[in-house]
């Protein structure tokens, strides 16, 4: 079995230690540990967290592998410094029975250079019609455990009400896209000052916040669990707020564009910020930092949402909703959360990974770096500054945000169960 010394490296930002790996387990942690024959990392200066593990994944295989296979898309993970990520159901076909869930699992088994947990659809073919066999996707081998729609709002409430009911029996969770239909047709961009001057159909606020104030009532009424997704705007954050005080099950999202850019980028129409949530407003982005720095909002999750150019390369009413998201999610963070001084690395490590593990009951990941855990680690430089280059990625798509911008932080390392998927800074 193959050793591997990481030395000096801040675990979870704190003080300096040397973290030995031993075959797939964290074997020791602590000062002057001797290299014997086990391979050094020199970590000084480098912040090693838990591996990172992100909720809300669109890998598109089956179905759409011209934009991201399971392949492609866990090998972007591995570089953006996840161990394992949730993969959403949005696939052709849908994700919606034990068949389809079990062959992205074995997909994920077969290349994953993180590991894949499927996420199954709520209703049969996302149609938001008739509940999706949820039972048996949980007793397949991929051992279902979160339910979303996403892409689309499980709309009715009473397929919300009997979902809720139904993952209940096993400790499973559905995932909203809190998306009012009626109230977002047509809708291309955050209804406000921006939409109004740009004549651009609007998307408001309230219909996020209507179904998270509906959802979350719901699972009170059912006494169940219900996580929401990328949370967009000041109200949701209110309402999540709320309901947390009053005791009831709910966790929420936000993703790393939400917390750093806004609608004002709508006026250069470039498609690349067409998303679903929309940007919304400079307010809305700092509620959200907030949120997540006080823990109401528990996690970030990347809606990475590969697609392939001639889906984004078109005028913003024809563009395709989503933006690619692993491999700048961690920089992003540092950036708008960190350097910002509203969240120290600790606190990254429990938005990034305890929480995300915890909230899909994923074992495995999520654990403290600490003698006996698996070796799942992320090892990033945060003195580091580079200008993103979409060339660069290891996803099958290029559809980011952030081209040019120049971002701290990179992933030197990442270790799935003590083998290294990146090496100084490259895919091994
Ligand atoms: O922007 C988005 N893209 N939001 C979603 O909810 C779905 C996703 C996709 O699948 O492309
Ligand atoms: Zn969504
Ligand atoms: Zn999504």
């Amino acid at each position: 079995m193959s050793k591997i010394l990481i030395r000096g490296a801040k675990v979870l930002g704190g003080e300096p230690q040397d973290v030995l790996i031993d075959g797939e387990t964290i074997d020791r942690v602590g000062t002057g540990i001797e290299a014997g024959d086990a391979t050094v990392v020199e970590a000084e200066g480098q912040i090693l967290l838990p591996g990172l593990v992100d909720l809300h994944t669109h890998l598109r295989e089956p179905g759409r592998e011209d934009s991201e296979t399971v392949l492609t898309g866990t090998r972007a993970a591995a570089s953006g410094g996840y161990t394992a990520v949730f993969a959403m159901a949005n696939t052709f076909p849908v994700a919606d029975t034990a068949g389809v869930v079990e062959q992205v699992w074995r997909l994920g088994k077969e290349h994953g250079y993180c590991d894949v947990q499927p996420i199954g659809a709520v209703t049969v073919g996302l149609e938001g019609k008739q509940l999706a066999e949820l039972g048996a996707m949980h007793d397949s081998a991929a051992n279902v455990k979160v339910f979303s729609d996403d892409g689309k709002c499980v709309d009715d409430a009473q397929i919300m009400r009997r979902a809720l009911e139904y993952v209940k029996a096993f400790g499973g969770v559905v995932a909203q896209h809190a998306q009012e239909p009626r109230l977002t047709e047509g809708a291309q961009m955050n209804e406000g000052v921006v939409s109004a001057e740009l004549g651009l159909g609007g998307w408001p606020a309230v219909a996020e916040e209507s179904i998270i104030a509906r959802d979350v009532l719901l699972a009170e009424h059912v006494g169940s669990r219900v996580h929401i997704c990328h949370l967009s705007t000041a109200g949701s954050v209110e309402i999540v707020r709320w309901a947390k005080s009053r005791g009831i099950d709910v966790t929420a999202e936000v993703t790393p564009h939400h917390l750093l850019l806004t609608d004002e980028l709508v006026r250069t129409y470039n498609p690349v910020y067409k998303v679903n949530p929309p940007l919304r407003t400079e307010r809305d982005v700092m509620a959200l930092r907030e949120a997540l720095a006080d823990g109401t909002i528990d996690i970030v999750a990347t809606d990475h949402a590969p697609h392939p150019h001639e889906d984004k390369d078109c005028e913003w009413a024809a563009a395709a909703m989503g933006m690619v998201g692993l491999e700048t999610a961690l920089s992003v963070v540092q950036h708008t959360m960190v350097d910002t001084g509203l969240l120290d690395w600790a606190g990254v490590a429990d938005r990034m990974s305890f929480r995300p593990a915890h909230i899909g009951r994923l074992d495995g990941h999520g654990r403290p770096v600490s003698a006996g855990e698996p070796a799942n680690l992320t090892l990033l430089d945060p003195a580091y500054r580079g200008v993103v280059n979409p060339a660069d990625f290891a996803s099958r798509s290029r559809n980011t945000p952030y081209e040019g911008l120049e971002l701290p932080g990179r992933v030197t390392h990442t270790f799935l169960r003590g083998r290294a998927t990146v090496l100084d800074g490259t895919l091994a």
